[in-house]
């Protein structure tokens, strides 16, 4: 079993460490494969490139995870809606339409991101034994986020569009969270051992939506994954204090928590589930002292915990290698 897997399961505190975003904007070696192929859903339904991509920080660092070059844009795409990557402006999608969403047929989504299972066939073939290969969902009322184009640009939430499309969103969730079931037994069924549920925008619903948009589907779905005996990292991003009740309510294997989140109040309130991650992206930008220093607060804090040392978001595109070289031999060494 992998150290992941074990920390998972059996909440041993061995300490394993991987990256959210660990594979691709930060790393040459992307950007080149990128370079070559400008059209991104392309690039992630090529399961031979996206296999290598997966492979690539695994190649550069002793890290205890790989987790699949994909996005989570490829269900909404699988979906039926259009999904563009435009540079340095994000993600863009043609505008929802009701009553294609609603013809949509599992075998025919499963058919369209048949790639992906390949890419993680091929990979677990290629990766050792002892890592973990996680494989990832967008949550429902984030891909919904970006389905009906609900975000302002100032990574806001446009309140009055959100209210007149509640009832769209309450119609939409469900069918989501059965098509997201299918994404995770076939990625599952291809060979990867974690699931990671990114709810990346959770930290823009209004409180009193929290538990229908947030909590129930993400418990639906880590419901399954417990009949299946895989593992799940759940990722609330932005919900504050309200991660204890959402720990309670969801019960995921593990609770990735954000930068926002004061990692001591973390420690003393997210009870009987496995914390990762918490330290700032940015922290990556500063200088070795200020990294370690800060790397070892986490370790610290969390030393008595089952704790798996990620960050509180994603790599930036704008950090150094290096840097993440540096910071897997700093945990590596902590005793
Ligand atoms: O190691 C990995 O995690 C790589 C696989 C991965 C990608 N996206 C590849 C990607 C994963 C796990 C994601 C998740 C994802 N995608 C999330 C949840 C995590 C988070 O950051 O909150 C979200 C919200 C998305 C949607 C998305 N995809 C956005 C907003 C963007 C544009 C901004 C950005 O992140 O670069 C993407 C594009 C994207 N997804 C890129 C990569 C490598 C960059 C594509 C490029 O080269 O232009």
């Amino acid at each position: 079993m992998s150290k992941l897997s074990n920390c998972l399961k059996n909440k041993e505190q061995s300490l394993p460490i991987w990256f959210m975003r660990q594979a691709g904007r930060y790393l040459p070696e992307f950007k080149q494969i990128r370079k070559n192929n400008k059209d991104f859903i392309k690039l992630c339904l090529d399961s031979d490139l996206s296999s290598e991509i997966t492979l690539q920080p695994m190649k550069r660092y002793d890290l205890d995870a790989a987790i699949i070059f994909s996005d989570i844009l490829i269900v909404p795409y699988a979906l039926g809606q259009r999904v563009e990557f435009i540079k340095n402006q994000g993600p863009s999608l043609e505008d929802f339409n009701y009553e294609l969403f609603f013809k949509n047929k599992l075998k025919n989504f499963s058919d369209k991101l048949s790639p992906i299972y390949n890419a993680i066939s091929l990979t677990r073939k290629k990766l050792n034994k002892d890592k973990s290969l996680i494989s990832f969902i967008g949550a429902p009322w984030t891909l919904c986020l970006y389905m009906l184009n609900l975000k302002s640009e100032e990574d806001n939430i446009n309140l009055l569009s959100f209210e007149k499309n509640e009832n769209i969103i309450n119609e939409i969730i469900p069918v989501l969270e059965e098509f997201l079931i299918k994404h995770i037994e076939n990625q599952i069924d291809a060979g990867s051992d974690v699931v990671q549920i990114f709810d990346s925008w959770a930290g823009l619903l209004p409180r009193k939506n929290l538990k229908d948009f947030c909590y129930q589907p993400n418990q639906r779905i880590v419901e399954f994954c417990k009949k299946k005996n895989i593992p799940t990292i759940c990722f609330p991003k932005g919900i504050g204090k309200n991660y204890k009740e959402f720990v309670n309510i969801v019960k995921p294997s593990c609770i990735s928590i954000d930068h926002e989140v004061d990692p001591n109040w973390a420690k003393n309130n997210l009870n009987n589930v496995c914390i990762q991650g918490g330290m700032s992206p940015k922290t990556l930008l500063e200088s070795t002292n200020k990294i370690f220093r800060e790397v070892d607060r986490y370790l610290e804090i969390f030393s008595k915990t089952a704790y798996i040392f990620n960050l509180g978001h994603g790599v930036l595109p704008q950090t150094n290698p290096d840097t993440i070289h540096e910071v897997i031999n700093r945990v590596r060494k902590y005793k």
